[in-house]
């Protein structure tokens, strides 16, 4: 074990929703790997034991990802359980006591976010801050001022160094390949700019709705969700600059950079919408003007990208579940017809798999001269062995590896952006289930030539 590394793992939020779904899957996986050693507690307000939670994390690994009978052996080995109100400081004496001789506890925040304060200034007042890091889930802040004024609670008790602001986006392979495949091959870069790309879009869409997580979507909304933290990154890896070497604080130097160049959104450049059935939802409210759906357009004002439009799609209840961008290239010259021929395009696939494709002309096999669309698919793979984004996460943030997390200033400058549009300063549309959005998108956020929709393959 490294000096760094991590000799305890504290989950709050032992009971709820992401550890069920995502912390004990990886949990599991990090056990496989060989990377699960220390100790790992649960806390929570729930009446339960420990075997109840061990029976939560069988049953969590089972329906996500299989169990794997020797890593969740060894899983369960390393699980403790406390129960308590986070209000309590007897909750963090307990605590306390059972780090025992941990020296770097890691403490992940696996709880709504209306919770993070308290449960921050308990670790620090009773201890469990020492020598600690803390991992903290998206979104950071319900907007600009709230995100700093959470950066100051989280300051009183743990340096900038030791604070992992973990959006998972950034733990997938896809969402890096994006920045790898631009800087690894000298064919694209050149083309990467103004002067030869017309328009970037990036849509996330997803064919389900909000998934017995009512009450959390409606007090936070697509643009909170995943425009803020997800999109924005994805939109940075597309964008940056490379940087000057490969140390963590000059990666995230240049994607904070990238976002200081873009100007707050106003109402004009951003479409809400909330699908029909929404506010039938558990939890939501019956008159709820949270959007599930948004679309906006803004600009980078940076000598490579300005005016070029960059075009950011999300929501639920979508026709497909997929996050693609696609870098629209400028229209070639009408050489060989009358008519230019339609773009060149790269279109990335983020999730649920990686693919890479170009879009260009072939001629069509004959005596005419005509054109045929396709597409040059460049890679296409899922790897089950590949480790998942949460698993990536959760081994970096053990070993105090924050390249990955983001860091403060970005994380403002993320809340500078979209804050003059959160609320319902922009109007709601309906729109049905299984499809593109309401209408309105395609009259005012509408990129030339049109949206492209992600298909199901
Ligand atoms: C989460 C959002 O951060 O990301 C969810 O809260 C969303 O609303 C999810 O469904 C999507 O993640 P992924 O990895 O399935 O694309």
């Amino acid at each position: 074990m490294n000096q760094k590394d991590a000799d305890a793992l504290v989950f709050f939020g032992a009971t709820g929703d992401l550890a069920y779904k995502k912390i004990f899957p990886a949990l599991q996986a990090l056990a496989k790997r060989g990377n699960l050693s220390v100790p790992v507690i649960g806390v929570a307000k729930a009446g339960w034991t420990l075997d109840q939670l061990k029976s939560r994390a069988r049953d969590s690994v089972e329906n996500y990802g299989g169990l794997d009978p020797a890593a969740f052996a060894q899983l369960s080995g390393c699980l403790h359980y406390i129960d308590g109100d986070y209000a309590d400081p007897a909750t963090f004496q307990l605590l306390r006591r059972e780090l025992a001789d941990a020296k770097h506890p890691l403490h992940y925040l696996a709880i709504p976010p209306t919770l993070f304060e308290i449960v921050i200034h308990q670790l620090g007042e009773s201890g469990c801050a020492k020598g600690a890091r803390v991992v903290i889930e998206k979104p950071f802040g319900h907007d600009y001022g709230t995100a700093q004024m959470l950066n100051s609670v989280v300051h009183s008790s743990f340096d900038e160094e030791n604070v992992f602001r973990i959006d998972h986006y950034l733990g997938k392979n896809t969402v890096q390949n994006l920045l790898f495949f631009r800087f690894a091959n000298a064919f694209l870069e050149p083309l990467w700019n103004r002067q030869f790309v017309e328009s970037v879009q990036i849509t996330m869409a997803e064919n389900f709705g909000v998934e017995g997580r009512g009450k959390f979507y409606d007090q936070t909304g697509a643009v909170r969700d995943v425009v803020q933290n997800h999109l924005l990154q994805v939109l940075s890896n597309i964008a940056m600059e490379p940087p000057p070497g490969l140390d963590a604080e000059m990666l995230r130097d240049e994607k904070a950079k990238v976002l200081k160049g873009i100007r707050p959104l106003q109402p004009r450049d951003v479409i809400r919408g909330q699908f029909r059935s929404y506010r039938n939802e558990p939890g939501v409210s019956a008159n709820s003007q949270v959007e599930t759906f948004v679309a906006l357009r803004l600009e980078i004002n940076s000598w490579r990208w300005k005016g070029v439009p960059f075009y950011i799609r999300a929501g639920k209840c979508l026709p497909v579940t997929a996050t693609e961008v696609l870098v629209k290239l400028r229209q070639p010259p009408a050489v060989f017809s009358e008519i230019a021929p339609p773009p060149n395009y790269f279109r990335f696939r983020v999730t649920p798999n990686l693919m890479i494709a170009v879009g260009a002309l072939v001629k069509k096999a004959g005596a005419q001269v005509e054109a045929q669309p396709v597409e040059l698919v460049i890679s296409e793979e899922s790897d089950p062995a590949e480790m998942g984004a949460y698993e990536e996460l959760l081994f970096d943030a053990m070993r105090g590896n924050s390249a990955r997390f983001a860091r403060q200033d970005y994380v403002e400058e993320a809340w500078r952006i979209v804050d003059p549009v959160l609320g319902d300063v922009v109007p709601v549309y309906e729109y049905e289930p299984g499809t593109w959005g309401p209408s309105e998108v395609s009259e005012s956020i509408r990129p030339d030539g049109g949206w492209f929709n992600p298909s199901r393959q």
